[in-house]
């Protein structure tokens, strides 16, 4: 069960249409998620450690790239679910532009995504979800080259790629992609700022909620969940 339900329209029965897939809150991550976000990254294991980093990192090195992200530089994104865990997390990282390397873009910043969900949330839109976010953050920076880096086997993250339209060079097993994207416009700054609205009221909702169920098993005579 993803957990994911707070923003599902009953309406499609009544109409008899299939279920749509539902909302997406997409929040961006700050300082004081750190912690689940480290929490969420030992949660993706073996395979998906490897295919997320591109290497097999132990819990030590993948928490030294929690504890190394910098919130200033970069932007992360993340989406927890009904009972306020990180189910997924997208991090939208800036680097200069270098020389003779990123020569499809005049800009000076290029940016690379990098994205995961836990299993038990996935095929639910979230990882295309996220990435359409990180290209929105990316257009409305001024960075027009959103670059992904990622095993050629990786299918699920290759299908999301194409359907975004993504240029894909293949080498020895690897797959470089990258996304082009126009310049900001009203629509795409007005986009960024309603999705990171309605994520924030989310946020607080879930956030809130979970701290009543910690104070009710707080209280006495009542057993505190393991
Ligand atoms: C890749 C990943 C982020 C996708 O997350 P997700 O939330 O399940 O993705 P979505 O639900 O948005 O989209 C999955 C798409 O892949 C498709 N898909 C599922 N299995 C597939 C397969 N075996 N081959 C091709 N496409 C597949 C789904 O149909 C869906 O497409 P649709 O939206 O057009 O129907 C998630 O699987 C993950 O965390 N993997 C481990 C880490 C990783 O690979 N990260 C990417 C490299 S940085």
């Amino acid at each position: 069960m993803s957990g994911l339900n707070l923003f599902r329209n009953p309406l499609h029965k009544w109409l008899g249409r299939a279920e749509p897939r539902p909302t997406v809150p997409v929040k961006e991550l700050r300082e004081r998620d750190r912690r689940r976000m480290l929490r969420h990254f030992l949660q993706i294991e073996g395979r998906d450690r490897l295919l997320r980093f591109g290497s097999h990192l132990s819990d030590e090195q993948v928490a030294k790239y929690v504890n190394a992200i910098d919130f200033h530089r970069d932007m992360v994104f993340g989406v927890y679910n009904r009972v306020f865990r990180l189910v997924a997390v997208g991090h939208l990282a800036f680097a200069e532009k270098q020389p003779h390397k990123n020569d499809v873009t005049e800009k000076d910043r290029v940016a690379e995504f990098g994205v995961s969900v836990l299993k038990s949330a996935r095929g639910l839109g979230i990882g295309s979800k996220l990435f359409e976010r990180a290209a929105i953050v990316c257009r409305n920076h001024d960075v027009d080259t959103l670059y992904m880096h990622c095993l050629s086997s990786n299918q699920i993250m290759m299908h999301i790629a194409k359907k975004a339209g993504m240029e894909i060079h293949r080498d020895y097993g690897e797959a470089d992609a990258y996304l082009k994207l126009g310049p900001a416009n009203p629509a795409s700054v007005l986009q960024e700022a309603m999705q990171e609205q309605l994520a924030t009221i989310d946020y607080a909702l879930k956030a809130n909620v979970r701290r009543a169920a910690k104070l009710w098993d707080m209280l006495p005579g009542r057993k505190p969940k393991q």
